[in-house]
């Protein structure tokens, strides 16, 4: 993989580009974060709390049973993006869930 100079951009503005990455590739179609969007696939309003970014990349670019593969979707820096937004998602599960 190739990581460019440029990806030094503040780790902030990476996730709220992943963010948008996020909306616009449907992911929000079926995923819900902090109580927005679809129930498809399982929340992940904690997902950087409980999966690495290895893992959220290989579901991505490969998908899994129930979710489409991302590969060809995406380019590596909207990739970078929207995994840098996903490790910000580190919601404590609620009670009883
Ligand atoms: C058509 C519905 C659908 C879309 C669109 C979708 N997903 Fe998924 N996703 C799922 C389902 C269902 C799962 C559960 C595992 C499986 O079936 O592959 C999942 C699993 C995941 C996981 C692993 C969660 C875990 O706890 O193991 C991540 C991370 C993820 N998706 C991220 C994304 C991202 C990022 C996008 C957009 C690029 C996306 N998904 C688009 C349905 C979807």
């Amino acid at each position: 993989m190739l990581v460019s100079a440029s990806s030094a951009a503040s780790a902030e503005s990476r996730s709220q580009r992943g963010a948008i990455v996020f909306n616009e590739s449907g992911c929000r179609h079926c995923h819900t974060i902090r109580n927005v969007g679809g129930k498809k696939g399982p929340d992940l309003s904690s997902a950087g709390r409980i999966l690495t970014k290895d893992r959220m990349r290989q579901q991505i670019i490969q998908g899994g049973a129930q979710m489409p593969a991302f590969g060809d979707a995406l380019d590596e820096q909207e990739l970078a993006n929207l995994l840098a937004y996903l490790h910000s998602c580190r919601d404590k599960k609620k009670k009883g869930n």
